[in-house]
């Protein structure tokens, strides 16, 4: 490891966020559109060569730790198996995970573990089956059900579940965690983001932590908030004194800027500082151009260096990125 990518903050990004596709299998109200993103030029996608070059200079010479791969949803690339196998080969150990609905894991777990798959995250709403039809406008909840099971089964632990707060989430609260309980997964309830391609985030109506730990406590009793470490997302309490606890994910109202440790990559080779930052540094043009590891190397870190402090979602000149979620991954 040379110089890692470090912002004019101090914050050091170890954490490396790859969306590989902007395709999903459903159309989650607070993601996406109902038609979907407008697909990306298969020319513009980058290989799984690149993506492993990438990965690999991250892992080799940036000192990114952990590797996450997202989308829209990852499952939808029929090679991201060979994905997963070249960038394991060159990430020096760092941990290789998923954030996917789950559909069609139980059908893939083998080869993609085969390929160094260490772990995912799941997302998962609701357990109710018209609910889950309502928000993600399809009628798959038994599917995701069955990659979790899976995902299960192949001990990919620990198993995350991570439900976006809205209304009806919060109504079905209790339900979810009450769920998560009797099946071992860690529920996480995130606060939700302006991301959603419909443009019907507005700060008035959003459900936050304060009123979800309010509904959740009239059924169970939690205690001894903490973080697992200090950039962690999520604060973890135990439920009825533990071992197992529920997450709360307070993007908004309890940001967690200050600590974050990203970087992430689009699926057209673009670095993106923040989840909130439009202000994208491509690196497919450097890869195709023929650059060597190490110009590839600065851009990325000249790119971090850039990073902005925060979303600034609390201050009233906030501008929503163009970018919807569903076009970074979370
Ligand atoms: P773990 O390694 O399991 O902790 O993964 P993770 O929580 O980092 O990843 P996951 O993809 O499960 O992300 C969960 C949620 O955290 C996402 O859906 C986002 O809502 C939120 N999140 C992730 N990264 C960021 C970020 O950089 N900024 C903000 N504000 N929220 C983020
Ligand atoms: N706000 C917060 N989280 C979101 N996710 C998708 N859209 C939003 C949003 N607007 C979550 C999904 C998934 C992860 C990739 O991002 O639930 O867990
Ligand atoms: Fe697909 Fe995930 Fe977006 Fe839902 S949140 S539409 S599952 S990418």
């Amino acid at each position: 490891e040379t110089d890692g990518l470090v912002d004019r903050f101090g914050r050091v990004a170890r954490d490396l966020r790859v969306s590989i596709t902007e395709k999903c299998s459903l159309r989650c109200t607070y993601c996406m559109p109902e038609e979907g993103l407008p697909p990306i030029a298969r020319n513009d996608l980058l290989t799984p060569d690149e993506i492993a070059r990438l990965v690999g200079i991250a892992a080799r010479d940036l000192g990114v730790h952990d590797v996450r791969f997202t989308g829209g949803e990852p499952l939808m690339r029929a090679d991201l198996a060979e994905i997963l196998a070249k960038s394991s080969a060159v990430a020096l150990g760092a941990s290789i995970s998923l954030t996917t609905n789950g559909i069609g894991l139980d059908k893939r777990i083998g080869e993609l573990m085969a390929a160094g798959l260490t772990r995912v995250n799941i997302s998962l709403d609701t357990v109710d089956r018209d609910h889950f039809a309502r928000l993600t406008r399809r009628d798959r909840l038994p599917a995701v059900f069955a990659g979790i099971e899976a995902a299960k089964r192949a001990g990919l632990t620990p198993l995350k579940i991570n439900a976006v707060l809205m209304r009806d989430t919060l109504a079905g609260a209790t339900d979810l965690l009450a769920w998560a309980l009797e099946n071992r997964v860690r529920l996480r309830f995130i606060e939700q983001m302006p991301l959603d391609a419909d443009e019907a985030w507005a700060r008035d109506n959003m459900v936050d932590a304060a009123e979800l730990l309010a509904v959740l406590g009239s059924r169970f009793t939690l205690t001894d908030p903490h973080r697992e470490d200090p950039s962690a997302p999520a604060e973890e309490w135990l439920v009825d004194g533990g071992p197992a606890t529920v997450g709360i994910i307070a993007s908004v109202t309890r940001a967690f800027c200050e600590t974050c440790d990203r970087t992430r990559l689009t699926a057209e080779g673009t670095v993106r500082s923040c989840l909130f930052g439009d202000d994208e540094t491509d690196l497919r043009g450097l890869l195709r151009g023929g650059a060597d590891d190490a110009e590839i190397a600065d851009r990325w870190r000249a790119a971090m260096w850039g990073k902005q402090a925060g979303h600034g979602m609390a201050s009233a000149d906030f501008v929503r990125p163009v970018r919807s979620m569903g076009a970074i991954g979370g």
